[in-house]
């Protein structure tokens, strides 16, 4: 199977009815499955899935302020200063469509933007707690999805040349745009993305851990597997069992 739609309807035919999904964090290793698993729960429920990754390659596209100023400094995978990525991830909740819930994808990634985030959703009238899933996938399997990672530059569709890889090889199933390789998806880089990911965020997860409403998911299987644990995990912690 190519992609994440079939799986995405076998997901969402038969769960996750039962609740308002709230605010979720897909918190993990870079190639963990946070883009894949977003695409897959923003069907199912409906909320948006706010990936700062996306946002930040958007700004570059566009050669906008926050663009010239991030451009560099994700080349290979370092941060974003804090406050810029707080600023732009601020923007984003205040529109409407994040009233019922959203899925934030690659953020918080440092303990300073967690402590603001949980400050933000504080002040949120009505805003259900945060729930957070770990996904968790071994070194050598991350680093076969990094660099075997190609994306449709029209509908965001995520492919693997390895693992999912497109009908066509090369070209999107969807709309037959041609597939593109992001910058950082080297090996070099990879090397430095996991280095800032165990540093500055595993403890942004030890947080989250502590504070109740956090669980842990395999994602080294099947999308539709994962994201079945997922929801049913967001199905458990919004019950309070
Ligand atoms: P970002 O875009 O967030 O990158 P990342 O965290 O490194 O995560 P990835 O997007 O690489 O992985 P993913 O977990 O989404 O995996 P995916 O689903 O694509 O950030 C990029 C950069 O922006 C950062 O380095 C930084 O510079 C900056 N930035 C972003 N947020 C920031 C922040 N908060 N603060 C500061 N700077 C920030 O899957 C990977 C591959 O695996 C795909 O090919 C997919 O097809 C395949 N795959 C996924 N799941 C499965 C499965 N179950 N089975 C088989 N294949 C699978
Ligand atoms: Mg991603």
């Amino acid at each position: 199977m190519a992609g994440t739609s079939s799986s995405a309807t076998s997901v969402a035919s038969h769960l996750g009815h039962a609740v308002t999904p709230g605010p979720i964090l897909l918190l993990g290793a870079p190639g963990v499955g946070k883009g894949t698993q977003a695409k897959e729960l923003m069907r199912l429920w409906e909320i948006p899935q706010i990936s700062t990754g996306d946002l930040l390659r958007a700004n570059v596209a566009e050669g906008t302020e926050l663009g010239r100023a991030a451009r560099e400094i994700m080349q290979c995978g370092n941060l974003v200063p804090d406050d810029l990525v707080n600023q732009m991830v601020a923007v984003r909740l205040n529109q409407p469509d994040t009233r019922n819930g959203f899925i934030l994808d690659g953020f918080p990634r440092t303990l300073p933007q967690a402590h603001w985030l949980d400050s933000q959703l504080a002040a949120r009238p009505g805003a259900l707690p945060i729930v957070a899933i770990s996904l968790q996938v071994d070194y050598n399997l991350l680093l076969r999805r990094i660099t075997g990672r190609r994306n449709c530059p029209v509908c965001q569709r995520i492919y693997n040349v390895f693992l999912q890889p497109p009908k066509r090889d090369g070209f999107c199933d969807v709309d037959g745009a041609e597939l593109v390789q992001r910058a950082d998806d080297t090996e070099a880089c990879f090397q430095g993305r996991i280095g800032n990911y165990q540093s500055l965020t595993a403890p942004v997860i030890d947080h989250y851990r502590s504070l109740g409403r956090f669980a842990e998911v395999r994602g080294d299987q099947e999308i539709a597997t994962v994201a079945a644990e997922v929801v049913h995990a967001v199905e458990r912690m919004r019950a309070g069992a």
